[in-house]
């Protein structure tokens, strides 16, 4: 079976025993390939095009490693759907512990070489927490089965003086709260396994990401994070930076649901919820690390990451028309595929759809408040939830910033004082 995903063809079936599609096994004689990650591969691309167009890498070479690479379809992507003068740049290499995924990545590549870069991908067979530490890489890609934890430190230290990171997970009952001794033994953390648990599973890895880079004199900036079905995703420039390092305190902390009057007040004082009286009371709100929580209250989630969790630039680059010129193709007759028109047309709204609302969001990612409409109307009472855009509009006429959020459920994000989000949603409700 020939396959293709964004604008680059794989083929799956000449030794079909060895291709498995879907997340079912984690048998290592077979080569990984899971169709539900296309849009993390797409978005991967997307983020690559930005950072080396902004010059954050330099302007030479660029090393980048796929870790975990499975069918290599992630390294063959990056080679084949970024312009060219950028794919040209790039030396990718690679690395799995199944000799099976190697030996079909670079079938593949043959058979399909890249657009650009035609020289450019290389393999390392083996562990990658021993493969990769003999030279800095500026781009390294962990994608694994479950946990990403075991390669996090091996990981941070492979990197160069300026680098990205991108870490996926795949253990979200622990990182969604409702596997409580995983997420301690793993993470340290509890979550609240409320609505917003997706968003506190972020963060509690973003925490761990950014311990783990202070333990190598590095501060971590989140600059994507997504939770996209059964996996969550977070993409972090990583610097070399004592000084920085220094502060990570500051961007760790509590978050809280229910919070009473006096930890509102505590938030508003650092700066962590915007000010506002407290006649009604916010969903949640975040503490800093400092303050004396109970660990045993249900209500608190963290250690966790209280800063922004995307880079308002980064994110804004996510554009429709980008992502359908560089990772999608057009229709002819005679495709490898056998597809039709229809099948051309899916494939684009696929496309389309893995960046859906990161470019709406990026204005707003910086907002102290995630709210989901269906908690909202419950929280207060009122009778149907209000829709995202309809409260945005109307948030956004009072001056203050909103957006729709990325995430699983109906939201938005926004700055603005929780009696501004309490008046605008009484003004999408039927006068009584
Ligand atoms: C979830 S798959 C990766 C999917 C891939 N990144 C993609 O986009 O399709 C995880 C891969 O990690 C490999 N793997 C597991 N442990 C490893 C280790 N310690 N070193 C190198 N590869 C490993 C497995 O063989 C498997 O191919």
């Amino acid at each position: 079976m020939i396959h293709l995903e964004g604008a680059t063809l794989i083929q799956l079936s000449d030794k079909i025993e060895n291709h498995v599609i879907g997340p079912s096994t984690k048998d290592y004689e077979k080569v990984f390939y899971n169709p539900a990650m296309a849009g993390s591969r797409t978005r991967s691309i997307m983020l690559m095009k930005h950072i080396i167009g902004s010059g954050y890498l330099g302007d030479s070479e660029i090393y980048a490693i796929d870790g975990l690479a499975a069918s290599g379809l992630r390294a063959r992507r990056w080679l084949n759907e970024l312009p060219p003068e950028q794919a040209n740049r790039l030396k990718v290499t690679i690395c799995d512990m199944n000799e099976n995924s190697i030996e079909r990545a670079m079938e593949n590549y043959r058979k399909y070489p890249p657009r650009n870069g035609k020289d450019n991908l290389s393999y390392r067979k083996g562990d990658l927490r021993s493969a990769i530490l003999d030279q800095g890489w500026h781009w390294v890609d962990i994608d694994p089965f479950g946990s990403p934890m075991p390669f996090l430190d091996t990981a941070i230290q492979s990197l160069a003086k300026k680098a990205i990171l991108e870490i996926s997970a795949t253990d979200t009952a622990a990182l969604a709260g409702s596997s409580k001794t995983a997420l301690m033994r793993r993470y340290g953390a509890r979550i609240n396994p409320d609505n917003l648990a997706h968003d506190s599973g972020l963060r509690v890895l973003m925490a761990c990401i950014a311990r783990s880079a202070a333990r190598h004199d590095r501060f971590a900036e989140p600059i994507l994070s997504v939770w996209d079905s059964h996996h969550l995703r977070i993409s972090v420039k990583v610097k070399k930076s004592v000084e920085k390092a220094n502060e990570l305190e500051k961007c760790l902390g509590w978050r809280v649901s229910e919070p009473n009057e006096r930890e509102v007040i505590d938030s508003m004082e650092e700066g962590l919820t915007p000010r506002s009286s407290t006649k009604s009371l916010p969903m949640h709100c975040f503490l800093p690390l400092s303050y004396p929580v109970n660990r045993e209250d249900k209500r608190i989630s963290g250690p966790l990451w209280i800063a922004p969790l995307g880079d308002s630039k980064v994110m804004s680059s996510f554009i429709e028309d980008d992502v359908v010129s560089m990772c999608t193709t057009e229709f002819s007759p005679k495709n490898p595929m056998n597809w039709d028109k229809r099948d051309f047309e899916l494939e684009r709204r696929r496309v389309v759809r893995s960046i859906k609302n990161i470019k709406n969001e990026s204005e707003i990612i910086e907002g102290e408040f995630l709210i989901l409409t269906d908690d909202l109307a419950s929280w207060r009472n009122v009778g149907s939830p209000p829709s995202p855009n309809k409260m945005v509009e109307i948030i956004n006429e009072k001056g203050f910033k909103a957006g729709l959020s990325h995430y699983p459920k109906p939201s938005f994000r926004t700055n603005a004082p929780w009696d501004v989000i309490i008046e605008s949603l009484e003004q999408t409700q039927p006068p009584i």
